[in-house]
């Protein structure tokens, strides 16, 4: 029994699933579920620019791709203003052009309980989280409905539909965040862009550092899980494809929850 695909599967599943010809900005691209979506998007044919501060981290990222044969460029741009992400969408079309893929993965997280919490962070968290994807999708989501196809994918988080570890601001941009992406597909999906995002449970990432260097946390928060682990970033790469590319042509407006079983338990 032959192990390889017959070239009839193949080609369906290119044909479903296949990113090349296209060309992806992925913000936030350069660590944790950007990271792992600038991977699965380039590795499924796509190329990608990842946008982010670090530069050694974005140079890092896209070396490791590239000496895979992969597609892949990086823009360093700080997304907490408006100049900032103008410069970062002028200079992410310079590398392949314009982008039929938008990933808006770049977020943070600060946690002052809420009596603290500043106007400064409140500021910071809604230019970053809710911000940056609206100025993004203004530039370029207009250019996809022209064109006549594109897929906006956001990250959100569970804070978007539950009070968790203070919520505070973040829980906040992401509860917009979605709201925007439904705006978004209400626009622009009669013209071929569909607007998607995803929800991640408890990630593994630098997002998290402090409560994923706590093994009790770590295992409670894993046992709120129905798959009785906590999320991995690679956890992602299935959904950003599938969401990113032409199998998913009919989905739009929606809120994919990848967590594990989090949201249902
Ligand atoms: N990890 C989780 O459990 C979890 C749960 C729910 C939702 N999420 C969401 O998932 C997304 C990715 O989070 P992650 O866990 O992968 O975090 P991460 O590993 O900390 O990655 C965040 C990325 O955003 C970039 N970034 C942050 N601030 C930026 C700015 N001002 N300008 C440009 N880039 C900036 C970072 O690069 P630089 O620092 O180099 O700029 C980095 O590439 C976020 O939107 C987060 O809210 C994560």
């Amino acid at each position: 029994m032959t192990t390889e695909p017959a070239p009839a599967a193949h080609a369906y599943l290119s044909q479903l699933f296949s990113l090349h010809g296209r060309v992806a900005v992925v913000t936030g691209g350069s660590s944790g579920i950007g990271r792992a979506i600038t991977d699965a998007l380039a590795r499924a044919g796509a190329s990608v620019v990842a946008v982010a501060r670090g530069e050694a981290r974005l140079a890092a990222t896209v070396e490791e791709l590239t000496s895979e044969g992969c597609r892949a460029a990086w823009v360093g741009a700080d997304l907490s203003t408006r100049e900032g992400v103008r410069a970062a969408a002028e200079r992410a079309v310079e590398a392949f052009g314009e982008p039929d893929i938008l990933v808006n993965s770049a977020g943070i997280n600060v946690r002052p309980p809420m009596d603290e919490l500043t106007e400064e962070d409140w500021d910071m968290t809604m230019a970053v989280n809710l911000e940056a994807p609206f100025l993004l999708g203004q530039r370029f989501g207009p250019r996809m409905a022209e064109r006549g196809y594109g897929r906006i994918l956001h990250i959100s988080s569970q804070q978007a539909h539950r009070a968790f570890v203070q919520s505070g601001a973040y829980g906040a941009s992401k509860g917009a965040l979605e709201s925007l992406a439904r705006s978004q597909a209400e626009a622009w999906s009669p013209r071929g862009v569909t607007c998607n995002v995803l929800v991640p449970g408890f990630v593994m990432t630098p997002l998290n550092a402090r409560l994923s260097s706590d093994p009790e946390k770590v295992a409670a928060l894993a046992a709120r899980t129905m798959i009785g682990r906590n999320g991995l970033a690679e956890d992602f790469a299935g959904a950003a494809v599938f969401l990113a590319g032409p199998a998913s042509g009919y989905i739009t407006g929606q809120s994919v929850f990848v967590d594990g079983g989090l949201s249902v338990h």
